[in-house]
């Protein structure tokens, strides 16, 4: 393994990265501003043709680096997994969703475990970063890789190191959040932190993969929690007439021991609404119940559906029905000012909508067209991001927060806004506009 040590120590080493999607491409991208080779595997030709035009495909990622890294030669797309025999470290990005009974699915693990099991050779290392319960690299990825008929840590490495992206975040970029790295044995954690410590500004090492395996879902399941809690808080506090936005602010003028989260129309994301299930099913395994991770689930999950019924009482408030309303869904992104609708809980809320008989349309300048997704078809386009186009409905439901939306004039001719991003109080802060409900 010196050979490889030294290789990574001088930049020379050749860095595939398997699965060039949100976690993958910014990940090749900065190993190949570092100065390493890279080549970025994936299944989808569409993708790898046209990163290999040096363009990017996904928004919030800077075109600018994806044409110089082409450019210059240190980064290139493929479908060609027979390349991964030339590479030295190996890093595993693919998706791990979540199948229709919410059962984690570790196929792509597998697929891509069989791609490089076919073509391992001694002295490379393998990393696997897609979120999944503990145990997967030791129980799953290496047996596979152990079918070459190479030993670890004697002939290859494998260790396990979460991906912590934030999309469209800018203070904490790939490059300046710190990374955990945790092997399979000593001598894999050491070369995936060297690996990791040659590009990146902190790398955590911890004692074995299962321990990263689990903090990974550990931050995720924090989150889930922690957004159930104020969502449920503010069904509560609005049974109460009062308003959960002014009082998470009041909440965090305390300079310890808190930490704001925000309500919405329920979870979004390739995250926050899928990775804690990993650890609940895990735990059914070994006989126990995440009964926080259930019930978070639970009330996340029910949020669309409270969002639309607050709409239905607002409407009956204008002596209106939902039947044959006219309703505009502003946002189909899963959060603000990024083209991710990953989960984007905007696309159960047009579906509630029609089901109920309502006439829907959507806004959202970073979709000109609804993407068909795994779940949802529904077939429509964004309406124009102007005052004229959202006089013409109803109501109006802010599902995402983008800053297009955050300008008075757009609701000139507005009647009623339902609201669940809180983002009215600073259109109208002297009052006025149209009629606002919070949801
Ligand atoms: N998106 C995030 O913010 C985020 C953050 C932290 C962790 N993660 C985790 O990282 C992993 C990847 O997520 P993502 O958001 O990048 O997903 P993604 O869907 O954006 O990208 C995955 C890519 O892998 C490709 N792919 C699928 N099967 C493949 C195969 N067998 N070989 C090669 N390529 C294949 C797909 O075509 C796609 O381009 C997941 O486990 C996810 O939970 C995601």
């Amino acid at each position: 393994m010196q050979v490889l040590a030294s290789r990574i120590q001088s930049r020379s080493a050749l860095v595939g990265v398997i699965g060039q999607g949100y976690v993958g491409l910014p990940l090749a991208l900065v190993f190949a501003e570092a100065g390493f080779r890279v080549v970025g595997f994936d299944v989808d030709a569409a993708k790898v043709s046209v990163l290999t035009r040096g363009e990017c495909y996904i928004k919030h990622i800077d075109p600018e680096r994806v044409r110089s890294a082409v450019a210059s030669g240190t980064y290139h797309a493929t479908s060609d997994f027979d390349r991964l025999s030339d590479c030295d470290a190996v890093i595993i990005c693919v998706p791990t969703p979540l199948g229709v009974h919410r059962e984690p699915d570790n196929s792509f693990i597998h697929a891509t475990a069989r791609q490089i099991a076919k073509r391992l050779r001694p002295g490379q290392l393998v990393v696997l970063e897609s979120t999944t319960y503990p145990g997967t690299t030791e129980g799953e990825v290496l047996p596979i890789l152990l079918e070459s008929g190479l030993k670890c840590p004697d002939e290859f490495l494998l260790a396990f190191s979460p991906e912590r992206e934030d999309p469209g975040r800018r203070n904490f970029t790939t490059k300046n959040t710190p990374k955990l790295v945790g092997g399979i044995n000593a001598t894999s954690t050491q070369i995936a932190a060297a690996l990791y410590g040659a590009c990146l500004e902190r790398v955590v090492e911890v004692s074995h993969a299962r321990v990263a395996e689990s903090a990974k879902l550990l931050e995720n399941i924090f989150r889930s929690v922690n957004i159930a809690l104020v969502n449920e808080l503010k069904m509560i506090l609005d049974r109460m007439g009062i308003d959960v936005w002014e009082v998470i602010r009041a909440a965090e003028t305390k300079p310890f021991g808190f930490m704001p989260f925000y309500p919405g129309p329920g979870l979004g994301g390739h995250c926050i609404p899928l990775d804690p299930f990993y650890l609940s099913w895990k735990a059914a395994e070994r006989g126990e119940w995440a009964r926080f991770i259930e019930l978070a689930g639970e009330i996340n999950s029910r949020m669309p559906r409270y969002v639309i019924e607050r709409v239905g009482h607002a409407l009956n408030q204008d002596s209106k029905a939902l039947k044959g309303a006219r309703v505009l869904v502003l946002g189909l992104a899963y959060k603000a000012n990024i083209d991710d609708d990953r989960e984007s809980p905007s696309y159960e809320m047009l579906e509630l909508l029609r089901e109920a008989g309502a006439h829907v349309d959507y806004c959202d300048p970073f979709f000109p067209v609804m993407p068909k997704t795994r779940k949802h078809d529904l077939g429509l386009r964004s309406v124009a991001c102007a005052p004229d186009t959202f006089a013409r409905y109803d109501v109006l439901v802010v599902s995402t927060g983008h800053d297009c939306f955050r300008s008075a004039e757009l609701y000139a001719g507005a009647r009623l806004v339902v609201d669940t991003r809180n983002i009215f109080p600073a259109l109208f802060p002297g009052g006025g506009g149209p009629r606002v409900v919070k949801a």
